[in-house]
């Protein structure tokens, strides 16, 4: 099937709604974009970013990969968290995890998957970081929802270590990094209360003068 008619006829129906509800819609949001906020999240289809804090388009910017990761040699994600702080000015960053995440019970368990293991190491890490935590865990569901809530944990820290986030708080521009997990099961969104504002939050050695 070359054509996907149904996807069209949809993105018809929705166009039309917005149009609807505020005709100059499109017209407005043709000219600029002024978002708020910077979504870091899976990309799993059943966190849709948009959805879940019920934005519009030109609310929020975003960014998904597999488990919702920031690697500092992943320039695909960097490139986004710097036009997101330097040109777009966003006020918050957002990672925000879920809990089952098939990324994160690949990185749990011992079974090869080829090209993705590179960047499920990152998680593995992240696992031998807190190794310590998991000994009491009786289940692997459970495992796998701490594993979840400390990779966001851990990504929190990996973008207040960049030079990006380090070089708009020195500027003065407020810039705050959240970290939140989703719940697929119920759709509710869970702040792990993480929030980091500024450079005296972040470990000594990452601190850039
Ligand atoms: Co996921």
């Amino acid at each position: 099937m070359r054509i996907l008619k149904n996807l069209f006829e949809k993105n018809r129906r929705w166009a039309d709604k917005i149009k609807e509800r505020d005709p100059d819609f499109f017209a407005k949001l043709s000219r600029q974009q002024n978002p708020e906020y910077l979504w870091i999240g899976c990309s799993d289809s059943r966190v849709p970013a948009n959805e879940i804090v019920d934005m519009l388009p030109g609310e929020i910017f975003v960014h998904r990969n597999i488990a919702n990761l920031v690697i500092h040699t992943d320039l695909n994600c960097l490139s986004v968290i710097q036009y997101a702080v330097e040109v777009l000015k966003v006020k918050h960053i957002i990672v925000c995890g879920h809990y089952g995440c098939g990324g994160i019970r690949a990185a749990l368990g011992n079974k090869e998957h080829g090209l993705i293991d590179n960047w499920l190491r990152n998680i593995k890490d992240v696992y031998r970081f807190h190794q310590d935590k998991f000994e009491s865990l009786q289940t692997e569901q459970e495992k796998i929802n701490l594993l979840c809530e400390l990779n966001v944990i851990e990504q929190v820290s990996n973008i207040c270590h960049t030079s990006i986030v380090q070089g708009a708080w020195k500027a003065g521009q407020e810039l705050d990094v959240h970290g939140w997990i989703y719940s697929i099961e119920d759709g509710i969104l869970k702040d792990l209360n993480v929030c980091i504002t500024n450079i005296d939050e972040i470990s000594q050695p990452y601190r850039l003068r």
